[in-house]
């Protein structure tokens, strides 16, 4: 059987980004017999423009028959006018529910060939690898009641937890620390709030059945701090949905750029594959966006829907190469460095791909 992939390219850069994650998996798909069928559809603004939805129903309905969904971006300034449930990121909202994913991987890992492009010196950030697991439908962006009151001069969102929704995060991070360097950092601010508190106990409670996992709890502000001074000292880190949201965009300053970070949702009837990075509607269309993103988060799609580790280590590889011999979007360069499109760059990590499987070849043939 094929494995089904529905391809939600979206907004702005999304769509030339996800070219780019298609192409490395139609390679991997050749080289491993293993078939993969896409089919493509519109989310977001790209969706509101042709459908005057940014979820038409045909997208979803072609996700929940999918094995995996890849999305490229959403999002786009001339929605800026609307209410949030008329963006188009309301459409990726609606579809994380839909899809039922509840724990967000967001691995951030300091290449060795950028460690120099971070925003850090380089011996501090040398070795930095760590995984934010953000919870994605609960908190602050799903809460009801929301909404303004009628004077439109107060607004509010409710920012709510259940034990379940934890517990259920949160033994996804106990469970990947065990295959990394076993140390959960669970973040809170448990000095304010409510939700915190039952988000510190409950950790708690699962880390019982993890007793060889060591657990820490860190406020939010303190670990923004830690990120942007010792950011060696995390392995995972488990988030709620809005402390995520924003940690892992700070993590970015550990891997030089927004541009090389993917995520993966589990959990829920159909996993999401999606950079971490957003449309970036003012360099659509140029060749400069990077697809590191979305190439890294089809090799998870490959990792954790497809059982295929070892293509999917293999990618990682072809990135980690492509960026060791050189290779740099806009975003990576430094001053007067040559730079490659969006293309170039899919093309040096399939050609790096290429260049790993015949060494294995070779190795196996001696
Ligand atoms: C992300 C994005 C989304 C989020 C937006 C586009 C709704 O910032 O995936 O991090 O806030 O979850
Ligand atoms: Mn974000």
């Amino acid at each position: 059987m094929p494995l089904k992939i529905a391809l939600l390219p979206g907004d702005g850069i999304g769509p030339e980004v996800t070219d780019e994650a298609v192409r490395i998996l139609k390679n991997v798909a050749e080289h491993s017999g293993k078939p993969f069928t896409f089919s493509t559809h519109p989310i977001g603004g790209a969706a509101i423009d042709v459908e005057g939805v940014g979820l038409p129903e045909r997208t979803l309905e072609a996700c929940l028959g999918a094995k995996a969904v890849l999305l490229g971006a959403v999002g786009h300034p001339k929605f800026d006018g609307r209410v949030p449930s008329e963006r188009p990121e309301a459409a990726l909202l609606a579809l994380r529910q839909a899809l039922g994913g509840f724990a967000n991987l967001r691995p951030a890992i300091c290449y060795p060939a950028l460690a120099r492009r971070t925003a850090f010196q380089p011996e501090r950030v040398r070795g930095a690898n760590l995984l934010i697991i953000r919870e994605l439908l609960g908190g602050l962006y799903y809460g009801e009641p929301r909404g303004f009151e009628a004077s439109g001069n107060t607004a509010f969102n409710t920012l709510i937890y259940s034990r379940h929704e934890i517990e259920r995060v949160a033994r996804v991070a106990f469970t990947r620390a065990r295959e990394r360097r076993r140390k959960v950092a669970s973040i809170d601010k448990a000095n304010v709030l409510e939700t915190s508190r039952l988000w510190r106990a409950v950790v708690s409670d699962i880390a019982k059945e993890y007793p060889d996992v060591e657990l820490e709890h860190v406020y939010v502000d303190t670990a923004a701090m830690r990120l942007a001074t010792t950011p060696t000292s995390f392995d995972v880190m488990l988030c709620d949905n809005l402390f995520g949201d924003i940690l892992s965009d700070q993590a970015a300053s550990i891997a030089g750029s927004l541009g090389v970070l993917p995520s993966a949702t589990l959990g829920g009837r159909v996993d999401l594959y999606e950079p971490v990075h957003g449309s970036a509607p003012d360099i659509a269309g140029k060749g400069w966006a990077n697809p590191i993103g979305a190439i890294a988060s089809a090799a998870m799609l490959l990792r954790f829907s497809a059982g295929m580790d070892q293509e999917a280590n293999e990618i990682d590889h072809a990135i980690e190469d492509a960026l060791a011999a050189g290779a740099r979007t806009r975003d990576l360069a430094a001053p007067g460095e040559r730079t490659l499109s969006t293309r170039d760059m899919g093309q040096a990590i399939e050609d790096a791909l290429h260049d790993i499987r015949d060494r294995r070849h070779a190795y196996h043939a001696v």
